[in-house]
Parts: structure tokens; sequence; C-alpha cells
């Protein structure tokens, strides 16, 4: 059961620019979520000091000090569920989770990816786009489930590739798209507006027949969303 605010959990492994952009949003609409936690697998994540400096509970856990991954896995969720989020989200966390935890946060969990999935599951999503010659790449938000990047699709948001793209390039002109994508999909919870069943995901009580476009011109939720 959701309350108000939604309490979320950002998992990171690095940088943790979607986590500072969800700060921003928290603070820009307060009450409406409120970020309990910022926990990574990295210790030295640099992303944590932005959630330290916010006052944000933070958790760094070392996988190589604690077993096995399902064991690792088991530990770190049951320090997370001690904050009791409504939603976790996983934004640039870079390690595969063992399925053994994934059921209790079925619909639950969220991941951020820098590609239009399912195109470009893994890793150097930007490059394999240029590669490929595609006129068009982007970011997926997406419920977690086992496969990797591959659980069910709530909302994308896609731009052009220029023909002087590189990855590097490409990359720092999705970023932000990515930032207000991932806002935009916190706050749809927070909206109690999303939810996952056996038909798919639900929008307002609708079953999505494609994933939710997001407008980075307009900042909003195409076709009035
Ligand atoms: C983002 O591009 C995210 O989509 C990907 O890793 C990157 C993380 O960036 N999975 P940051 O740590 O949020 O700055």
């Amino acid at each position: 059961m959701s309350r108000f605010p939604l309490r979320v959990a950002v998992l990171i492994s690095g940088r943790g620019s979607n986590l500072q952009a969800l700060i921003a949003a928290q603070r820009a609409a307060p009450g409406r979520f409120e970020i309990v936690l910022a926990a990574s697998n990295r210790v030295g994540a640099a992303g944590l000091r932005h959630a330290e400096d916010a006052g944000i509970a933070t958790l760094a856990l070392d996988p190589a000090a604690h077993g096995s991954r399902a064991d690792y896995d088991r530990l770190l969720f049951e320090r997370i569920a001690v904050h009791t989020p409504d939603l976790i989200v996983l934004a640039g966390f870079m390690r595969i989770l063992d399925p053994g935890v994934l059921i209790a946060w079925q619909g639950k969990m969220i991941n951020i990816h820098p590609s239009l999935l399912p195109k470009y599951a893994g890793l150097h999503t930007h490059r394999r786009a240029l590669e490929a010659g595609d006129t068009q790449h982007g970011a997926s938000v997406h419920f977690v489930s086992a496969e990797l990047d591959g659980g069910p699709l709530i909302a994308q948001v896609d731009l052009l590739v220029a023909p002087d793209d590189t990855p590097e390039r490409l990359a720092s002109r999705l970023l932000p798209l990515e930032h207000a994508l991932l806002c935009a999909s916190v706050e749809l919870f927070a909206d109690q507006r999303v939810a996952l069943d056996a038909q798919g995901v639900r929008v307002d009580g609708k079953t999505l027949q494609a994933p939710m476009q997001w407008d980075g011109t307009r900042r909003a939720w195409m076709h009035g969303a």
C-alpha cells in the first residue's frame, strides 16, 4: 500500500546524476515523494554525496565483503526494507540482481536504461545505436524483472541522432532527457497512476499497449496523459 508522500529508495553505482535529478524534483514539489534512502554497491560512489548533502540516509555495501550474489542481495534488500520504501528506483545501478530478491519487489522496482528497449539491453547502448545506424535513440523506464533490462516497459523518451554524434555526445544529449523521464515516471507512482498486474502495465486503470512517451521539448507526457 502506497503512502503519501511515496517513500522512494534509489540504488546507484556511480556519479548519481539521476539521483540528483530526483532530489531536485522532490524539492520542487515537496510532499509528493520522499527519497528515504540512497544505496550503492560501490563504497566510494560519488553520487552518495548528493544524498548526504540533502540529508538523505545512505547505505554503501561492498559485494566483495558479503559472500555469494544471493547472500549479498538478500542482505542489501533487508537493509533497504528497513526504510520501508514503496518504490525502489535503480538509477545507474550496475548490478544484476538475484531473482530471489526480485519476487518481493515485483511491481515496486523500476530501472532507467539509456536505450529504446527492447533495443540494446546491457552496456554501451550509445555506441551500439550509432554502429547500427539508428536515426532515433532514447531512454526507457521499466519494471525490473529477472531478465536484464527486460521487464515491462512503462515509459520512454526519444531523441534524433545527429550526424556528428559520438557515443559521448549522444550520452550527454540524452542524459537530461533521462532525468526528466525518470522524475516524471516516479511522479506517476507518487500520484498512484501506475501499477503492474497479470495483463501488464496499467496507467490510470488502462493496460498500456505501448510505453508512455515523454516529450522532452514540452516537458510533458504525449497524448495528454
Ligand atoms: C545513466 O545513463 C543510466 O541510464 C545508466 O547509467 C547512467 C547512470 O548515470 N544505466 P548517473 O549515475 O545517474 O549519473
